[in-house]
């Protein structure tokens, strides 16, 4: 499943001389997957809201084929580090907890995993990999899923083997977009549908140059806060608390009332985001997208000073919006801009 593009056929070519030198022959199937980087809607998939996110150009290959070690083994280019093996094993045991009778996945397997996506800078580096071990195991195992259960699969793959409670915004949109195109995904439904962005907005990314690790605690603080809000307001999903409702906000606990603030705006403002893309309004998108930084730096505290520094001086400097994207703590800020789409971005 390569997206068959100049860039990602190197990366492909990359993962399989690794392959090539860890069992000493060609791997017996390859595939690729894109990050991704969200648009707007930012600690709100966990609390059924919803998202923008859109697949980027940079991606992750892995090729896969029999071990010579009688166990599951792991290479990359990541030397020095490998926490990353954990995604890819919990991908490989939950494939074979979901399909008991293929042989194939029942076969100790080599990984090897090439990338150009840098790790913790908030473009999905980890669900590009699960979503290319998912699809090189399967292709390894000739077994298609539909991609709405690889992303379920390596979201459980993520919860339970890597030990971060993420949402399923970044498996998904790994899972369905192509490099290029928004998805608007209602994380509560899982409904989703291809947004089309106006041809005269550029987004960039600006590399805040601080690496993050989810694992490292703030993430799952924050979504057991929003959690909590939720138990008090006894509400299903608190990004769906009824407009109606949102002064109850203000009798919680302080730091509660701001994490619920942030999810119940965060999301009201990705809808105004879609309408006023439809409507070609590039001046109030861009607006929501500064708001949307304010929130998760003085609401929902997983902004840095970095990010706060380039989001200031991309507005000083006359860009349409800007805001940190991603789980935050580091890594990097979108700008937008009037202009022709940015290369790498789009
Ligand atoms: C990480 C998680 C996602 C989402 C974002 C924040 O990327 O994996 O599920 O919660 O943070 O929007």
């Amino acid at each position: 499943m390569a997206s068959g593009s100049a860039a990602s056929d190197a990366i492909e070519g990359r993962a399989q001389a690794l392959y090539r030198r860890a069992v000493g022959r060609a791997p017996s199937a390859v595939a690729s997957a894109s990050g991704r980087v969200n648009l707007i809607g930012d600690h709100i998939d966990y609390a059924g809201g919803a998202v923008l996110p859109m697949a980027i150009a940079a991606h992750t290959a892995v090729a896969i084929g029999p071990s010579a070690s009688g166990e599951d083994n792991f290479a990359s280019e990541w030397s020095g580090d490998s926490r990353w093996s954990r995604y890819a094993q919990g991908v490989l045991l939950e494939l074979r907890a979901r399909l008991p009778e293929s042989r194939a996945l029942a076969m100790p397997r080599t990984v090897a995993v090439a990338s150009d996506i840098p790790v913790g800078a908030g473009l999905s580096s980890s669900a590009a990999l699960e979503v290319a071990v998912a699809r090189a195991a399967l292709a390894d195992a000739a077994i298609e899923l539909p991609p709405r259960e690889i992303a379920l699969l390596c979201q459980r793959a993520e919860h339970l083997h890597a030990g971060v409670p993420c949402g399923i915004m970044d498996q998904w949109c790994v899972a369905h977009a192509r490099p290029g195109e928004a998805i608007l995904l209602d994380c509560a439904s899982l409904d989703s549908r291809p947004v089309a962005l106006p041809a005269e907005l550029a987004i960039s990314l600006v590399d805040s140059g601080v690496r993050h690790a989810l694992r490292d605690g703030g993430y799952a603080a924050r979504r057991a806060d929003v959690e909590e809000a939720a138990k008090q307001l006894r509400v299903a999903h608190l990004a769906q608390l009824p407009r109606a409702r949102w002064p109850e906000i203000d009798a919680l606990p302080e730091r509660l009332a701001r994490r619920a603030r942030h999810v119940v705006r965060e999301h009201a403002r990705v809808g105004e985001a879609v309408a006023a893309l439809g409507r070609g309004d590039l001046a109030r998108f861009g607006e929501l997208l500064s708001e949307s930084h304010a929130s998760l730096r003085d609401d929902f505290d997983v902004s840095t000073p970095e990010l706060d520094a380039i989001v200031a001086e991309a507005l000083r400097g006359g860009a349409l919006g800007a805001r940190m994207t991603g789980g935050g703590f580091g890594g990097m800020a979108i700008v937008a801009r009037r202009g022709p789409a940015t290369p790498g971005s789009r």
